[in-house]
Parts: structure tokens; sequence; C-alpha cells
């Protein structure tokens, strides 16, 4: 029998130099689970609890040994003795366990830390690559990868509002092309902006952190790489944006280049880039709280454009479900520590796949060399894996597994069907 013998957590450091926590899940045939948590830095307001100590004289008060005692004890009496195989049952004893709606009292950390493992445990012990214990034979497609190649918002300290500019290269037969090309572009970028003078240090994703004049002035910028590069924007790579625009809305207007914009004023904003670049697709174009310009921006673009929900639904099935209600968004990003378990994670992923939203497995800006979400996206037949440039070991840690997958089972690549170009 393999029931679980032994759960243990550790205080180890994110890509941020951030605490954060990794869980081993040791079953009594000897396999083993490993899963590390990431952290976010521009957070949906309804993200499930990340538990940190608060002790000042520790990381800042970012420590999490309080979510180290939590799996080391609570978490690991419930679930020694427990078969892993069955990880909607592990789950829900996880979630009794905590008892809170957001996991407030156990932390989605530790949560997720020990659901995760549990599932690495099982398909270690079945000897399966975890995208085959998860998928079965079902998952067999390679995602389209959104490259962060321009970091601006929380993730930078330059002056561009709009978080993440994305290569999309969807226009390839192979995910390792597809690769090779936003790799490509990525270094015929970097020339371009020491050229020009404007600064190529790096954001939390590995992308370019420039100081431009505005947000549009890095879309030229990318669109210059890709045809210096030797590629065709529009037929090849494409262009993908993450607003993150909870970030700079108040009282019911978006402070954009100096000026107070409301709803109906951004998304003629986004209509007018439409019309000038290979953009697919908007991620967070308008705040998490701001349900009605999300209507509109729907009912106005939903056949132009991808639009991505991550703030407005957290990877919550039931704030997901009333999007869908809604008519909000037309795509869900992905984020297990959003909600904390990989049952609900599925959950979620399943009922967006249902309604025909696309799906988006995605990183977190503090993110560490755990590669769970490639594996993820694989298992689902998600259509894109979003892990910021294709730099930085933490980012490409999930590009690589991919790769790996590629040569493992001849899957097809996602790309040219996903846009309808
Ligand atoms: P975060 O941002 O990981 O810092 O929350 C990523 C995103 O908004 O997609
Ligand atoms: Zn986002």
């Amino acid at each position: 029998m393999a029931e679980i013998a032994e759960l243990c957590a550790r205080e180890v450091l994110d890509s941020r130099g951030n605490p954060t926590v990794e869980v081993e899940c040791w079953l009594a045939d000897g396999s083993m689970g490993r899963a590390i948590v990431p952290s976010g830095a521009s957070t949906g307001e309804l993200e499930a609890l990340e538990l940190r100590d608060g002790d000042k004289s520790r990381f800042n008060g970012k420590g999490v040994l309080t979510v180290v005692n939590n799996v080391n004890t609570t978490i690991r009496n419930a679930l020694l003795g427990e078969l892993p195989f069955d990880q909607a049952s592990i789950d829900s004893i996880l979630l009794e366990l905590d008892g809170t709606p957001n996991k407030a009292k156990l932390g989605a950390n530790a949560v997720l830390g020990a659901s995760l493992s549990v599932a690495k445990a099982a398909s270690a012990c079945l000897g399966l690559p975890l995208y085959r214990y998860l998928g079965g034979i079902v998952g067999f497609n390679l995602p389209v990868p959104l490259l962060n190649v321009i970091n601006g918002g929380a993730h930078a300290t330059n002056n561009l509002e709009f978080q993440e500019f994305m290569l999309v290269p969807a226009g390839f037969d192979s995910f390792s092309e597809a690769l090779r090309a936003g790799s490509e572009i990525y270094h015929t970028l970097k020339d371009e902006l020491i050229d020009a003078g404007v600064g190529a240090g790096i954001g939390d994703e590995g992308g370019f952190a420039p100081n431009l004049a505005d947000n549009t002035e890095a879309l030229d910028l990318l669109m210059k790489a890709i045809e210096k590069a030797g590629y065709k924007p529009g037929e090849e790579i494409y262009l993908a944006l993450d607003v993150a625009a909870s970030q700079f809305y108040a009282e019911g207007k978006y402070k954009l280049g100096g000026k107070m914009l409301d709803a109906g004023d951004l998304i003629d904003h986004y209509e007018d880039l439409l019309g000038r670049y290979p953009l697919v697709s908007v991620e967070d174009g308008l705040a998490e709280t701001d349900w009605d310009g999300w209507k509109l921006l729907t009912t106005r673009l939903t056949d132009r454009l991808q639009l991505v929900g991550d703030d407005i639904f957290v990877t919550n099935p039931e704030i997901l479900s009333k999007g869908i209600e809604q008519g909000v968004g037309n795509a869900l990003l992905v984020k297990p520590n959003q909600i904390g378990s990989l049952t609900e994670t599925l959950r979620a992923i399943l009922m967006a796949q249902g309604e025909g939203y696309h799906t988006i497995l995605s990183h977190r800006s503090g993110e560490t060399e755990d590669v769970t979400i490639a594996h993820l996206t694989v298992a689902v037949n998600a259509s894109q894996i979003k892990s910021g440039a294709p730099t930085r070991s933490e980012r490409v840690a999930k590009y690589n597994e991919l790769l790996r997958i590629e040569e493992e089972t001849s899957a097809p690549y996602y790309g040219p069907r996903i846009f309808n170009q």
C-alpha cells in the first residue's frame, strides 16, 4: 500500500528573494512529491489568503514559519495514512480542516503546497509524469506561450502603466519553434532598447523594464523587434497585453498617461490598438470591481479579442460562474494559488472550458523552480501558458519542461488554431 507516510514543509526563497513554502509528501513505498508555492505582487482582492508571519524581525514580516508549522502538524496529522490517488477527497479533507471561505486559518499557501505535493507523490508512485497522471491519455496538446518581454505596472519601477507586453508566437508548427522565435525576438529587443538609450534592465518576470513615453511606444518597439528578428507580425507573432487595470483604477476612473478615463474611453483605446497592432489578447483590461465596465468590454470586443479574467475571477469557480452568467470575459487565467487547491483549480478550468472560455495556466511574479503549471497545462489541454520572458530560470523552467514533454509525446502545438486568424 502506498499511503501517505510523511508530510513536511520548509521555508525556501522565491525569485524575488522572499520566503515561501515548500512541501514534501512521502508515501510508504518511498515515492515523494515536492511542491513550492509561488507568490503574486498585483494580487486580486478576492484571492485565497497567503499567510505570512508578520514578524518584522524575520524577512521583514514575510516569513512563512506559521505555514510550515500548519503543514507539519495539523495538515500532516490529517493526511497520514490516507491514500494519495483520490485528489478530490484529499482536497476536501484540507478544505474541511481549514473551514474558512478563503483558507485564512491554515493559509492558502499551506493548503496548496500540501494538495500539489500529494498529487505529485501519487504520480511518482505510479511512475507517470504529472501531466499523464492528471490528464491520462486525453492531455496531449502543447500550449502557446505568452512571453512577457516588457514589464511595467507593479512588476517594474519604470513609468509604464500596463503591466505586461507579451509576444504570442502562435503561427508555428511546434512549441519549440515558437519558443525559439520568442527568444530571438527578446534578444533583438534588447539591442533595440540599448540603441534607444531607454534602459535594458529587467523586471520581475524577466521582461525589460524601459522608461518609455507611453504604452504604445512599447508596442511599437515590439513590432520593430519582431520584424528585425526576421518574423512576420500578424502571421507568426501576435501581441497580448496584461493591463492589470485595477492597479490604476480609483473612484470609477482609470488614470492613464495623466488622463482620467472611464471604462468606455479605455475600451475605445483598446479598439484603436486593435486596428494598429496584431493584438489578440487583453488581460484585466478593466478593474476587478468594475463589472459593468467588463460587461461593456465583452459586448463590444468579444469577437475580436481574447478577454482574459485574472484579478476579476481569481481562479474561483463561484466567481467565474457569476462571470459566465453575466457575460464577462471569454478566457480564464488560471493561478492555482489564487484559489489554493488542485481540485478547485481543475473545477474552474473545466467550468471555463465547458463554456467555451480559453484557459491559460499562469505563473506568479514571485516564482520558483517548480514546474507544476507546465504539466497542468498539458493535462487539461489549456490553449496557452503564461510564464514570463524566455529568460531567468524560474520562468524558463516551465518552458523547458514543455520542451521535454514535446519530445516525449510528439504532442501537437495548439498554435495556429487558437485565434482563428
Ligand atoms: P502577479 O501578477 O503574479 O504579480 O499577481 C501576474 C499577473 O497579473 O498576471
Ligand atoms: Zn494578470
